[in-house]
C-alpha cells in the first residue's frame, strides 16, 4: 500500500514584482514507504510549494517526480492517488459528517453499503465513530479537523499530504492531534508528507525532517541528528534554541574533540559531523541554552549577566563574554526549584558546558 517518493532535482520559478525568483530550487529527496517526513522552514521558504508540485496543483519548471520510480511529474492531481489535508479544512455545512466523509467516494462512483462501510472505517480511525449523524457546526475544530482527515483517508490515498493541518486548532488540541496523526499514519502504513513552520510539531511527529531556507535544503535528518548536529547556523537555531558563539577552531585534540578559541579561551566540544570547520578557519560554537550551566569547571568561560528572566519552571540568564565583540548576549537557561538561589545582573560568572553538550560547526 505505502510508496516511495522520489523528487529529483525539482525547481519552481516564479515571477514576482516583475521579478523571476526560485521558489524551489534544485530539491533532491527520496522518501521510503511508510516514512512521516516533514518540511520544516520559516515562512516563504517554499514548503507549500513543494508539497503543490508533487500533489499535482503546480508544474515543477525543471526536474522530475516519481513516485514508485514512475514519472509522475505531468500527471493530473486527480489521478495520482495523493490524498491532499489543507490548513483550511472546510467542511461542507450542510452536510452531515458522514455524508461529508462519503463525498470523494461518490465522486468516484461508489454507493451503497460497500462505501458506507468504508465511512464508518474512516470515522472509526479518527475516533468519530458516534459523530456521523451530526453537522460539522456542531462539532469542536478538532473534531472538524479529524472529519478532514476521515474525509482523505476513506479514498486510501497511496500518499498522503498535509499541509499545516494544525494551526487552525487550539495548542492543546494541536498537542492531541499530533499523535493522533501519527498513530493513523502509522497504523495504516501509509506514506506521509507534512508541512509545519511549528519545530516542535516536527521534532515530535516525524521519521525525518527537511529543513528548507530560501528553496533549499539545510538539512535532511532525523530529528536527533538535526538536533545534535546541526550543518548550519540557521538548522542549528530553527531546531530547538540555540547559542551561536563565535570563535576559531584551533585543533583536534588526541581523543578527537574539537578545541575551540574564544581569544585566549579554549574549550572542548565535539566536532560536527555534517559541515566540521577547517583548523584555524573561523568557527562557530553551538551550545543549547539549557546545557550551559554556571559552575567552575575545564570547560568554561567567564559570563557577564546583562539580563534575567523568570519563568517559573527555569531562569533564562542573558550572559555576555566581555571584550569578545560579540554583543547579542547568549541564553542559559537553569532550572528553578524553590531555594534555588537567583544570581544578579552584572554579577560575572563561570558559564560551563559538558564537551558533548557543544558542536564546533563551520563559521
Ligand atoms: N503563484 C505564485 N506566484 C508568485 N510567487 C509565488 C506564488 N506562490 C508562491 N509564491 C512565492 O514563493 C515563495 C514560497 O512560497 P510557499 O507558499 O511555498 O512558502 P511556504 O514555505 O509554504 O510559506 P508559509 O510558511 O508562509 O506557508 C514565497 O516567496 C511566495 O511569495
Ligand atoms: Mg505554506
Amino acid at each position: 500500500m505505502s510508496v516511495s517518493l522520489t523528487l529529483k532535482n525539482i525547481s519552481r520559478r516564479f515571477v514576482k514584482d516583475n521579478e523571476e525568483f526560485m521558489a524551489v530550487d534544485n530539491i533532491n529527496l527520496e522518501v521510503v514507504p511508510g516514512e512521516f517526513l516533514t518540511f520544516l522552514g520559516p515562512s516563504g521558504c517554499g514548503k507549500t510549494t513543494t508539497l503543490r508540485m508533487i500533489a499535482g496543483f503546480e508544474t515543477p519548471t525543471a526536474g522530475q517526480i516519481l513516485m514508485d520510480g514512475v514519472d509522475i511529474t505531468r500527471v493530473p492531481a486527480n489521478e495520482r492517488g495523493l490524498g491532499f489535508v489543507f490548513q483550511n479544512y472546510a467542511l461542507f455545512p450542510h452536510m452531515k459528517i458522514f455524508d461529508n466523509v462519503a463525498y470523494g467516494l461518490k465522486i468516484r462512483g461508489e454507493k451503497g453499503e460497500a462505501a458506507a462501510k468504508k465511512v464508518r472505517e474512516a470515522l472509526a480511525m479518527v475516533g468519530l465513530t458516534k459523530a456521523e449523524h451530526r453537522y460539522p457546526n456542531q462539532l469542536s475544530g478538532g473534531e472538524q479537523q479529524r472529519v478532514a482527515l476521515a474525509r482523505v483517508l476513506v479514498l486510501r490515498p497511496k500518499l498522503l499530504l498535509m499541509d499545516e493541518p494544525l494551526s487552525n486548532l487550539d495548542a492543546k488540541l494541536r498537542l492531541h492531534m499530533r499523535t493522533e496523526i501519527r498513530r493513523i499514519q502509522q497504523e495504516m502504513q501509509i506514506t506521509c508528507l507534512y508541512v509545519t513552520h511549528d519545530q516542535k510539531e516536527a521534532l515530535t511527529m516525524s521519521d525525518r525532517i527537511m529543513v528548507m531556507n530560501r528553496g533549499h535544503i539545510d538539512q535532511l535528518g532525523t530529528p536527533m541528528q538535526l538536533y545534535e548536529d546541526p550543518a548550519t547556523a540557521f538548522v542549528a537555531d530553527f531546531i530547538g534554541q540555540a547559542n551561536l558563539i563565535r570563535g576559531k577552531l584551533r585543533g583536534v585534540d588526541d581523543q578527537g574533540w574539537g578545541l575551540f578559541a574564544i581569544g585566549e579561551k579554549v574549550l572542548k566540544a565535539r566536532l560536527g559531523k555534517q559541515n566540521p570547520p577547517t583548523v584555524n578557519e573561523k568557527a562557530l560554537l553551538v551550545v543549547r541554552p539549557e546545557n550551559l550551566t554556571m559552575s567552575a569547571s575545564d570547560n568554561a568561560v567567564p559570563m557577564r549577566i546583562v539580563n534575567r528572566l523568570f519563568e517559573g519552571d527555569r531562569i533564562d540568564y542573558h550572559v555576555v563574554i566581555d571584550g569578545s565583540g560579540q554583543e547579542k548576549p547568549f541564553s542559559m537557561s537553569v532550572p528553578f526549584l524553590p531555594g534555588t538561589q537567583v544570581i544578579d545582573i552584572d554579577t560575572l560568572v563561570n558559564v560551563s558546558f559538558t564537551p558533548r553538550a557543544g558542536v564546533i560547526i563551520k563559521g
